[in-house]
């Protein structure tokens, strides 16, 4: 059973892991889709801190992780897990109910975040240590 992901998985944190860890225990192979600088650029109006291509050779050093590819689009998600032929959708319970529409083509699964960490508060408590920057 293939399952596939998606996620920007910027300054790699605890929660990334888990729901990598777990998203792989559903099945035999992960792929995962990182999304591209582009992407988060359009979707957040900044940058990741690491680029596409440092977050994707994290990710792929992952023993929890087979394939690593770069997602491009958000519209395109039903072509990567086609393309990719995954069986399973698995994605963070703050996208509750947002894939369903997947769920012809594929199993959708929404796993609980880690409590207290993203890499939006991590982002947050660096700047406070260091005013100036
Ligand atoms: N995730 C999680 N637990 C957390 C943070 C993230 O399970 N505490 C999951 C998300 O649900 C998603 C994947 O990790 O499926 C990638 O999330 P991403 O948006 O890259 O990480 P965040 O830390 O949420 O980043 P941001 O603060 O920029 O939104």
């Amino acid at each position: 059973m293939r399952v596939i992901t998606f996620g920007t998985f910027d300054v790699f944190h605890v929660g990334h892991v888990n729901i990598l860890e777990r998203a792989r225990s559903f099945g035999t192979e992960l792929y995962v889709g990182v999304s591209s600088d582009q992407l988060n650029y359009s979707k957040k109006g900044r940058y990741p801190v690491y680029s596409e291509e440092d977050r994707m050779r994290i990710i792929s050093a992952l023993a929890c992780v087979d394939f690593v590819f770069s997602e491009e689009s958000l519209e395109l998600k039903a072509e990567y897990i086609k393309h990719y032929n995954a069986d399973i959708l698995v994605m963070g319970d703050d996208w509750q109910g947002k894939f369903d529409e997947f769920k012809d083509i594929c199993d959708v699964k929404y796993l609980p975040r880690t409590p207290s960490i993203s890499t939006t508060e991590i982002i947050e408590v660096v700047r406070h240590k260091n005013p100036t920057k």
